[in-house]
């Protein structure tokens, strides 16, 4: 399926997000406060995780975009990397099933290269279970950022167009690792931190942008609520003018 771009078409406007994409963070400093160890805060994020899909299934939400793991987040102390790492591969066991009774895809997208090729194994298989499924599409982005995605989508393009000189915006997103989700209507990130922290660069062009101080492990079906509550007063313009979109032309 293509999905209209935002900057070379203007796109449909949901009055509840087709897609949410989010930043969970705030999950060290959930438990720093609380004086337990930062994977205490991953753990209860896992469980946040829970909340927020289901809460999506139930509002309607098509695809729900969460990152877990950035390019960067490597340059952290091997000990939480690896507990990060256990933390996934025990979710994939224990939600695949759980997902796949209630109609869910799961998507993991990223470099995956640089995981433990048993965890890539348990990614394919996941996906693969999942596949067929039409209810909600939830992608998990592990060792993901956003320029990686835009270097990784300009090698294929070039590899798949020999000879063209003159590259576009069309040539591209097909081959972004995202390109089965239409670009995100509202993307929300936790933990106080305004900004974007190489997440989904080329997608969130004309995504509604939503900052909570709120701690992931805090993050409710009623701080998403509050979310779309704010996404709904927002005019999305597109370039055009207030009027243009009153008028709808
Ligand atoms: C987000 O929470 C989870 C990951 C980046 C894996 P953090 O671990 O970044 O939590 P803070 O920002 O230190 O509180
Ligand atoms: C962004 O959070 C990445 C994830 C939530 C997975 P970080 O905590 O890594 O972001 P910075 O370092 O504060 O920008
Ligand atoms: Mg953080």
């Amino acid at each position: 399926m293509i999905f209209k771009s935002s900057t070379t078409a203007v796109p449909d406007v949901p009055a509840v997000p087709r897609h949410v994409a989010i930043i969970m963070d705030g999950n060290g400093r959930w438990a720093t406060k609380r004086l337990l160890p930062r994977v205490a805060g991953h753990v209860k994020g896992v469980e946040a995780v829970r909340g927020v899909v289901e809460a999506c299934v139930l509002r309607g939400v098509e695809y729900l975009t969460l990152f877990a793991f950035s390019s960067e987040n490597w340059r952290r102390p091997a000990e939480e990397v690896s507990l990060l790492m256990r933390l996934f591969v025990t979710a994939l066991e224990r939600e695949v099933a759980k997902m796949h009774a209630n109609d869910i895809r799961l998507k993991v997208v990223g470099d995956l290269s640089r995981f433990d090729p048993k965890l890539q194994e348990m990614i394919a298989n996941a996906e693969r279970k999942t596949a067929g499924n039409k209810r909600l599409t939830v992608s998990v982005c592990a060792n993901y950022g956003g320029r990686w995605d835009i270097m990784q989508a300009t090698s294929k393009m070039v590899a798949a167009n020999p000879g063209v000189r003159d590259y576009t915006e069309e040539m591209l997103a097909p081959h972004l690792a995202m390109a089965y989700a239409p670009e995100p209507d509202l993307f929300i990130r936790t933990g106080g931190e305004e900004r974007i922290s190489n997440f989904l660069l080329w997608q969130l062009a004309y995504s509604e942008l939503y900052f909570t101080d709120t701690y992931w492990p805090d993050f409710s079906a009623d701080s998403l609520d509050a979310a779309i509550a704010s996404y709904q007063h927002r005019e999305r313009r597109f370039g055009r003018t207030g009027e243009q979109v009153a008028n709808k032309t």
